[in-house]
């Protein structure tokens, strides 16, 4: 599909970074295969220099791994223009999980002694790399409210060492939404590399490169991948010789490649992302106001609310709601644990994204480590309920939820 920048977003969910087998195969095939050969050793000498095409070692790229990669920059940039009014042009690098796409990025953009600025709710692992490995490596993060934009700047200009700002909208798991262009324009004004983690959304639902941004990182593992069958993530970047240069450095050195059995389980799951995220947003919608209505529920945080304090900012740059939500139950822990022993439809698991609806109750799994008072200072109650609204009938889903409040 050579005009494939100006067909729907549908149709480079499936067609996306194709190219034609030699084989005829419809699919591309698991190239399952740690090398590849040459057929001379002055090819080989051509293609490690780069002045032709070719694979090497599957650590450093395989064309299993390439087609998810391509399909989902052509996503990402999906109807966008660069600053001369051409198609945008991204580069993406598959990993084996969210977390290693994340650490190539921070690790091929700050060097000891420069600082991160960042918010409060981000993923708690992304939370812990910058805690806990971060420091070791010289490298500080400043945490501010991201919704206090003169905090933010009086925040930089206070910093001469900030170099990276990192984004997290819809952040996992408050839900929190914070503006990405306000946000963008501010790092832009002092000169920081901006990256947004666009997992909660997927670039159905928002594209953080409208606004500027550098780098947009995702877990494959959620709606990308959509079925639950493999764990991923991708690194997105807009200057495609920093891509190609430091980043693929990084990343080819750090050894967090995704495989081709992976990649072809998540190129799959993409073809029907639109689809299914229409689906998950429509339900999602259902269930939250279900719940909103429910008398054994005291809260339900879902940007799609008008109640929702991030709710004109999910608007503002969503198509429509992450279809994520959490919800507290009156009865507290005890109701917690009740509830999810009564489901019968939807899972009991952590993680989101799937076609199945899944469920969690974080005081008796994610935080049950946690100190009470701790983890209540983080919203997480003893009734809270997180739950990722899959793609089943939408009665069933509301009819589990009845029965099992009950
Ligand atoms: C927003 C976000 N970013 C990154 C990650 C890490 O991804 P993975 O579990 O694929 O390493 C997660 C995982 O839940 C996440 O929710």
């Amino acid at each position: 599909m050579s005009e494939i920048n100006n067909t729907g977003f549908d149709t480079i969910c499936i067609h996306g970074g194709h190219s034609p087998e030699s084989n005829r195969a419809h699919l591309t095939p698991i190239y399952a295969s740690s090398t590849y050969t040459f057929d001379s050793a002055e090819q080989a000498a051509d293609i490690f220099k780069g002045t032709e095409e070719g694979y090497i070692y599957s650590r450093w790229g395989n064309p299993t791994i390439a087609e998810a990669e391509a399909r989902i920059a052509l996503l990402e940039a999906y109807q966008l223009k660069d600053k001369n009014g051409n198609a945008l042009q991204l580069k993406a690098i598959l990993h084996a999980s969210g977390m290693a796409a994340v650490i190539t990025m921070l690790l091929s953009n700050l060097k000891a002694g420069e600082k991160i600025i960042t918010h409060h709710s981000l993923y708690g692992g992304t939370h812990e790399i910058i805690e806990k490995i971060l420091p070791g490596l010289g490298i500080e993060a400043v945490i501010v409210d991201f919704h206090d934009l003169n905090k933010v700047e009086d925040t930089i200009k206070a910093n001469k060492s900030i170099r990276l700002m990192y984004i997290e909208t819809p952040a996992n798991p408050t839900l929190q939404c914070v503006d990405i262009a306000q946000l963008s324009a501010l790092g832009k004004k002092h000169q920081l590399t901006v990256c947004a983690d666009n997992t909660f959304a997927t670039p159905y639902l928002q594209q953080p490169f409208k606004y500027d941004v550098d780098y947009v990182m995702h877990s494959t593992t959620k709606f990308l991948n959509g079925h639950g069958t493999a764990i991923g993530g991708i690194v997105i970047g807009r200057d495609i010789e920093k891509m190609n240069g430091i980043v693929t450095k990084t990343h080819r050195l750090l050894g967090g490649n995704s495989n081709a059995f992976d990649a072809f389980l998540l190129t799959n799951g993409l073809k029907t992302l639109g689809l299914r995220m229409e689906r998950h947003c429509s339900n999602a919608d259902k269930v939250a106001e279900f719940l909103h209505a429910h008398k054994g529920v005291a809260v339900v945080n879902y940007p799609g609310l008008k109640d929702h304090p991030d709710h004109a900012i999910a608007k503002k740059q969503m198509r429509q709601p992450t279809p994520v939500l959490s919800f507290e139950l009156k009865g507290g822990y005890a109701a917690g644990v009740n509830f999810i022993n009564k489901m019968k439809v939807c899972v009991s698991a952590v993680s989101l994204g799937t076609c199945d609806t899944l469920i969690s109750h974080p005081a008796s799994t994610t935080h049950v480590g946690v100190l009470r008072e701790d983890r209540l200072k983080f919203g997480i109650t003893d009734g809270l309920i997180r739950m990722s609204v899959g793609i089943e009938s939408i009665q069933d889903i509301i009819n589990d939820l009845e029965q099992a409040i009950n």
